[in-house]
């Protein structure tokens, strides 16, 4: 019965995608139950480390224990929307059963959910929402929450009169936004009431550190180094920063920020380079979203503890919500990752002064 049901759905996909079908229901039913069903996660980028190096292995490592014999394809559209939705486009083409889309646009991305709905395709929004458009789920760590730790720490760690340069992310990824609101609710108070200096804020195309690099040279070449501490909206810009402030030899004198608690800035903490990151378990949420389309593949409602708070409104739909909690990061609370499988001590201590998980 299964079977038979599951033949009708993918021909009735296919035809809908204009196929035209020269195989015998049967054989193609049995076919597709020999693969086992098909999710696609779509990366948005790879010059920030998380994507690749903990996003995409534990997605497929959870995928496969929530729905053991599935198919899953990994792409990444390397910054690039155009080529993101047709990556989306040639995944329907393929068959697949759920979309996990990390976009890129958080607005043109909405084409994606459209087209995939057309083919009764469900879409997960991965970490960043999809704005405008039927999304089925959003499995990410509350944005504003992220900012406010990120500005709170910036506060707690600066003095009065200190100045200080923002470095946000990505000014078509939803997240950069809430990001910046949430720091933005920390700082400018401070800034308005003259505790601390604006230097300036910028944004930065793609997340991209090198442009985050050359954004930090300029500054500090315009002040003449007048810079007391950065806000930098995640870890890869973070690394950037660091490198244009080791160039004037500022680096450890003043505090950076970041986010995703990655190897390398990891690292650069240990060195007493970046102060501290925020962190959310990434290994936490792959599996909440692997869990939620294995449920989908099975044509089950997700458990509810998965999506019990608030929903997500993207200006369409109230988007049910999985959450993962973020946590500021330090020498001292470091082991954490170690724990959760985001890096190993043998890989972030190779080379590290011994403090911290690396103290002997
Ligand atoms: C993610 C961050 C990441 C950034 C750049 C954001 O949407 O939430 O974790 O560092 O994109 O890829």
């Amino acid at each position: 019965m299964n079977e038979l049901k599951y033949s009708r759905r993918s021909i009735l996909g296919a035809t809908a995608l204009g196929l035209v079908m020269t195989v015998a229901p049967a054989t193609l039913s049995l076919a597709q139950d020999d693969e086992g069903p098909l999710v696609v996660f779509l990366l948005p980028e790879n010059v920030t480390a998380r994507w690749e190096s903990q996003d995409k292995p534990f997605f497929i490592a959870a995928m496969e224990r929530e729905y053991p014999g599935v198919r899953v394809r990994v792409e990444n559209a390397l910054n690039d929307p155009a080529k993101q939705l047709s990556q989306a486009e040639a995944a329907l083409v393929s068959g697949a059963k759920v979309l996990v889309v990390t976009a890129i646009d958080q607005r043109g991305a909405a084409v994606i959910v459209e087209h995939a709905r057309r083919e009764g395709v469900p879409v997960i929004a991965y970490d960043r929402l999809i704005q405008e458009a039927d999304l089925a789920y959003y499995v990410s760590v509350d944005g504003h929450t992220i900012g406010e730790l990120q500005g709170t720490w910036l506060a707690e760690n600066t003095e009065d009169g200190d100045r200080i340069v923002v470095i946000n992310g990505s000014p078509t990824d939803d997240n950069a936004h809430l990001f910046e609101q949430g720091y933005m609710s920390v700082l400018q108070p401070m800034f308005d009431d003259g505790s601390r200096v604006l230097v300036e804020s910028v944004w930065t195309p793609g997340w991209d550190p090198s442009k985050a690099q050359e954004q930090m040279e300029q500054i500090l070449t315009r002040t003449d180094n007048g810079v007391d501490a950065v806000l930098s909206a995640n870890d890869g810009m973070a690394g950037g920063i660091i490198a244009a402030l080791d160039a004037q030899r500022l680096a450890g004198e003043v505090p950076v920020t970041g986010l995703d608690g990655t190897l390398s800035s990891l690292q650069l903490i240990l060195q007493g380079k970046q102060s501290m990151t925020v962190w959310r378990s990434l290994n936490d949420q792959a599996s909440k979203a692997a869990a939620i389309a294995a449920a989908l593949l099975r044509g089950e409602e997700p458990d509810a503890s998965l999506v019990e708070g608030a929903p997500m409104n993207n200006g369409r739909v109230d988007v049910p919500w999985a959450k993962v909690v973020p946590m500021v990061i330090t020498t001292e609370n470091m082991q954490l990752e170690i724990d959760d499988g985001a890096v190993t001590a043998e890989d972030l201590c190779k080379g590290m002064p011994e403090v911290g998980p690396c103290s002997a």
